[in-house]
């Protein structure tokens, strides 16, 4: 496995693999491997000839009051899985590098309305950092194909709609959440939880499971179903960031004509977000 730092090295050994015509597969992550990160570079590898991973905790996503110093980092281990999952390439880039003009200057990209609701009211500027660091990386690795886990799935339609919307030549694959035995959603931040707010952490996919199964078996008000749920997910002891139902592939308010919808929650554990999503079809 290569491990590349510099943009300038990159760039030349993505040339010489055009000059092959290698397919090339990125999984951009912010390290702290898991198994649904695996699961992320197992999917490229199956698409591609050549996977390259990037390993950059984007200062640009994180508000103010959130967790980038405390954000885990675990690069021996990291290097290692990568390695062993037969991994081409690693770019760690330095924060100088990405943002060379400083983030004050930083040319911004921001997919209006998408970035602004759910996850993106609580986290004012979030998007906006990851729709930007994702381009600059697509620009940089110019892969034909990416992948992104649906447990973050309003930031996978995000990126579909960039994507879209700057004309990108390259397929982005959504691929399903990688969860522990109990249900709970594999996440780099599910490390922050203590014992006690581990054992209630995977009640929020029950929740939203038992959502899922109420709309299967006819349910539709949709509405009196949030507020239940946004109280049920308190009850248990999350401090509730928000429960919803919206269209799956437009992450509106789902219309009577909506066949394809999803179930999507979040809330606290003392300072740890745990978020999760379910898609149901009707
Ligand atoms: O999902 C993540 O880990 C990050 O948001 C991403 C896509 C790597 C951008 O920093």
């Amino acid at each position: 496995m290569h491990i590349v730092s510099d943009i300038k090295t990159l760039r030349e050994t993505r040339r010489e693999w055009q000059t092959e015509k290698q397919a090339i597969a990125f999984v951009p992550t912010m390290g702290n491997l898991h198994e649904g990160h695996l699961r992320l570079v197992k999917e490229a590898k199956k698409h591609s000839s050549k996977v390259v991973v990037s390993i950059f905790v984007n200062p640009l996503q994180f508000g103010p009051d959130e967790d980038l110093d405390a954000y885990p980092r675990t690069m021996q281990q990291d290097k290692a899985s990568l390695e062993a999952l037969g991994v081409d390439l690693l770019f760690m880039p330095k924060v100088s590098d990405i943002y060379s003009r400083g983030l004050e200057q930083q040319t911004f990209v921001e997919v209006p309305g998408l970035s602004y609701m759910i996850c993106g009211a609580s986290r004012p500027g979030h998007f906006r950092g990851v729709a930007t660091i994702v381009c600059k990386l697509f620009n940089m690795v110019q892969p034909n194909m990416a992948f992104f886990g649906e447990k973050d799935f309003q930031q996978l339609q995000v990126i579909k709609a960039m994507v879209t919307d700057l004309s990108m030549n390259l397929t982005i694959h959504g691929v399903p959440t990688e969860r522990e035995s109990d249900g709970l959603a594999m996440s780099s931040r599910n490390n922050f939880l203590n014992a006690e707010q581990r054992l209630i952490a995977p009640t929020l996919y029950t929740l939203i499971s038992n959502m899922a199964t109420e709309i299967k078996t006819g349910r539709r008000d949709f509405s009196v179903m949030i507020a239940e749920n946004r109280d049920n997910l308190a009850a248990l002891g999350f401090k509730t960031d928000y429960i919803d139902i919206r269209s799956a592939s437009s992450l509106l308010q789902p219309s009577h004509e909506d066949k394809e919808l999803v179930i999507l929650g979040a809330g606290f554990l003392g300072k740890t977000r745990i978020i999760d999503n379910i898609q149901v079809e009707i």
